[in-house]
């Protein structure tokens, strides 16, 4: 039984593995961290500093030794570095070297068509995956078809609520679409919410019973101390619910969305930033 007996598992949204033991001693539990390149430049340590892209490197490793050293038995999402031109084969060089920094890791890859690729392979290479930048249905049907064979716990997915919000559209209804959807599969892909911005996102995410909810420490810690228990309905344009077949091969879904392009070079820069 989960300590707050919720059936969605709590994430840490964090580059800082200081949030991670606030965190802890917050909750007295954390069920995985995810970690992204702009969390990472947002770590008091990166700020005003230069790294070589070696140096970059190791600086990421050492946060993600120290969290996994925290929660050794939670998930750590590490994410590969990749712009519009890094290819499958560039993003599993990466994921392959994440393998000897810690063993309970999922790799993030975008869910692009390179992405997928990569994604596809890891999985008969025996890693875990969690699918970032997900804006659609079509990408979630896309991430289950390339994902196929996987064991339940190995791959996760992340629909991004709070910046389909930033656009007027309400995010919690993608999380709610994808967990219909996926009810005519076979459960291996865990449906984690992220991109969380409120307590609002959270009460709604266990509402909806999704897998897992990621958030940054100042919606956990609000969390923790509010009482609150019903989501109030908001004033954002809702997301149709779409019939789509989840049996068909992953290339045959229209997985293009602007806000995983636009997501994908905000990533890159944020990373590129903090290059010399
Ligand atoms: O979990 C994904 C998250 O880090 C992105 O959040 O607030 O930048 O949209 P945000």
């Amino acid at each position: 039984m989960h300590p707050n007996n919720q059936k969605t598992k709590i994430f840490l949204d964090s580059g800082d593995p200081a949030e991670t033991k606030q965190a802890l001693s917050v909750l007295g539990f954390l069920d995985g961290q995810t970690t992204n390149p702009s969390l990472i430049a947002k770590n008091p340590q990166t700020a005003g500093r230069k790294f070589l892209k070696e140096e970059l490197l190791d600086f990421y490793r050492g946060v993600v030794k120290e969290v996994s050293s925290l929660i050794p038995e939670g998930s750590v999402s590490i994410e590969v570095y990749a712009d519009n031109s890094t290819s499958a084969e560039e993003m599993l060089k990466q994921a392959r070297e994440f393998n000897a920094w810690i063993p309970n890791f999922h790799i993030k890859y975008p869910t692009t068509t390179q992405g997928l690729k990569a994604a596809e392979i890891s999985i008969k290479e025996g890693l875990r995956v969690n699918m970032t930048l997900v804006f659609s249905q079509a990408q979630a049907a896309a991430v289950y078809a390339a994902t196929k064979g996987a064991k339940k716990g190995d791959v996760f997915i992340s629909p991004f609520v709070g910046r389909l919000d930033d656009r007027g559209e309400n995010g919690m209804d993608l999380i709610k679409n994808i967990l219909k959807m996926f009810e005519q599969g076979d459960g291996h892909v865990e449906v984690l919410s992220a991109s969380i911005r409120s307590l609002e996102h959270v009460i709604k995410t266990f509402e909806l019973g999704a897998d897992i909810i990621t958030a940054p420490l100042k919606v956990l810690k609000e969390w923790k101390t509010s009482n609150k228990q019903t989501a109030v309905s908001n004033k954002l344009k809702p997301i149709p619910y779409q019939k789509i077949d989840l049996n068909r091969p992953w290339q045959e879904y229209d997985i293009q969305h602007e806000l995983t392009d636009k997501g994908l070079e905000k990533f890159a820069s944020d990373w590129n930033a903090l290059i010399v």
